[in-house]
């Protein structure tokens, strides 16, 4: 491991290139994933499979890696999305991405754009890809518009100390009501942490901000008769006021 700073575009860039093909899922993956969709089903999604009152959403999803769950949830509440654009810094991600996610609904061809490229974006299109960071967003069309649910799976665990509070403000901003981060959480802090990993407190982060009424953390763990399950990972969903 490089013993230079953590500089999180440089790291992420050159990590964009091997992640997929080094990335292995496992058991805590399983969990995560499951207790996720568990969790959107009972508390977003509640009547996606209700031919009465279908919910439809649209889903920003930051730092969405190569789409692992970009494609989750299409796979889960395809039916309820009405708009889907994942965005990450690295654009090997977004190639693998586009590779990786198939959207069962999609009615036209998935684009990507980049933070500099505002020509190609075609709002008809239901999943659209972007490359950019989130602090740079504020030059994209996509960040102009409102999104039902705001989302990031491990990624602000990876923003510096000094950021994460602009970085949260943002995706506030962007968002109509829900906005859920998965992240490593423990109250204490371990004593040896690599150096692009962070704890950061969100409860406390989402609640100086004032157009968040309420914030839940659900751990994500599983704890059986015999065995525990501890992924370290919580679920924090913030909801904004809405009048
Ligand atoms: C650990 S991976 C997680 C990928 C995916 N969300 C998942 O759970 O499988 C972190 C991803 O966040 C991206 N990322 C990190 N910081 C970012 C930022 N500030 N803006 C946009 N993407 C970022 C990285 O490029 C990387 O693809």
């Amino acid at each position: 491991m490089s013993s230079s700073p953590y500089n999180p575009k440089d790291y992420w860039i050159e990590q964009g290139r091997v992640y997929k093909n080094n990335f292995r899922y496992n058991n805590k993956f399983e969990l995560q994933e499951r207790l996720l969709i568990e969790y959107l089903t009972s508390n977003l999604f509640p009547s996606t499979y209700s031919e009465v009152a279908p919910v439809k959403l649209s889903v920003l999803e930051v730092g969405c890696g190569f789409g692992r769950i970009t494609k989750l949830l299409l796979a889960n509440f395809g039916k309820s999305i009405t708009k889907y654009v994942a965005v990450d810094m690295s654009p090997d991600q977004i190639r693998n991405a586009r590779e990786f996610v198939e959207d069962p609904y999609l009615n036209g061809k998935a684009t990507t754009t980049t933070a500099d490229d505002n020509g190609s974006r075609n709002d008809n299109d239901r999943l659209e890809f972007i490359v950019s960071d989130i602090q740079s967003m504020h030059s994209t069309d996509a960040s102009k518009q409102r999104y039902d649910l705001v989302l990031a799976c491990e990624v602000l665990l990876h923003v510096l100390p000094s950021e994460i509070e602009q970085v949260v403000h943002l995706l506030t901003e962007m968002s109509n009501k829900h906005i859920i981060n998965v992240d490593w959480y423990e109250e204490e802090v371990p004593k040896k942490i690599a150096p692009h990993n962070f704890i950061h407190r969100y409860e406390e982060i989402y609640a100086k901000i004032p157009s968040i009424k309420q914030v839940r953390r659900i751990p994500i763990m599983k704890k059986g008769i015999l065995s525990k399950l501890d992924t370290k990972q919580s679920i924090f969903h913030a909801l904004k006021q809405t009048d």
